[in-house]
């Protein structure tokens, strides 16, 4: 059985006093509601990181992740923020290659493999985002497209780093669109990935690693998309930023 994990994608939303009580909401929430085995994890701004991290305890239910980290050891990148630093806060998890950073921010494939890198280095558990514009999808690509994208970011790897991968398969022209893939979609997606998974690193390893579907989750829709044999839980943009909604989604893993 994978592990099965409902992600909150924050972006660049809350100020710290709400980002404070989110957590609390959140904290009191899964506490009373949440049963199972589910993974739980908060991915909020860097800066309040420490503050949270503190706030959720050692023994806490929900876990903590970033949503970036640079390629760099350290050194003369003004504004950036290492894994190392991540591991030196214990941040556990961290995205690498959301569709926004990609496309906002220019990270190429050759980048995203030297992050998952730094972050295995550091401990971190990576969450490694995938998924295809519009225009590719409309164009019938998007099977290369996204085989291409796992290939360049995870490749590399031998199977036992592979393990402590988690992938986020997000369609961009889902992402804060309120548009979500079909569950036929999803299941669809999350097959190419765990078979190209299988070619490269065997079934036993294509098996463990969770596959996430991200784009529009929302109370309404996640139990659907959840039911999907190899979608093993979501990343979550708008729908975490409401603790009652986050909750629901994390009840429907
Ligand atoms: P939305 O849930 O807002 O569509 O965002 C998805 C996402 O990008 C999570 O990383």
């Amino acid at each position: 059985m994978r592990q099965r994990i409902v992600a909150g994608n924050w972006k660049m939303n809350t100020t710290l006093l709400e980002a404070k009580s989110l957590t609390a909401e959140l904290m009191g929430m899964v506490g009373d509601e949440v049963r199972g085995d589910v993974k739980i994890i908060i991915c909020p701004p860097y800066p309040y990181l420490h503050a949270l991290q503190s706030q959720l305890g050692k023994s806490a239910r929900i876990e903590i992740g970033a949503q970036n980290c640079n390629e760099h050891a350290s050194g003369a990148y003004t504004g950036e923020v290492s894994a190392g630093m991540l591991k030196s806060m214990e941040v556990p998890y961290v995205i690498i290659g959301h569709s926004e950073r990609r496309q906002y921010f220019f990270e190429s494939g050759k980048q995203l493999a030297q992050k998952i890198d730094g972050a295995l280095a550091n401990g971190l558990k990576p969450i490694f985002c995938c998924g295809e514009p519009l225009e590719v999808r409309e164009a019938g690509d998007h099977e290369t497209l996204v085989k291409e994208q796992i290939e360049e970011g995870l490749f590399h790897l031998n199977a036992e780093a592979m393990k402590k991968i988690v992938i986020a398969y997000e369609p961009v022209w889902a992402i804060g669109t309120g548009k979500t893939a079909t569950t036929a979609q999803a299941q669809e997606m999350h097959l190419v990935i765990r078979k190209h998974l299988v070619d490269k690193f065997g079934e036993e390893t294509a098996n463990m690693v969770p596959i996430l579907y991200g784009g529009s989750v929302k109370p309404d829709n996640a139990k659907e998309i959840f039911s999907c044999a190899d979608v093993d839980g979501g990343l979550v943009g708008g729908a975490s930023l409401k603790s009652r909604d986050f909750v629901e989604i994390i009840k429907s893993a």
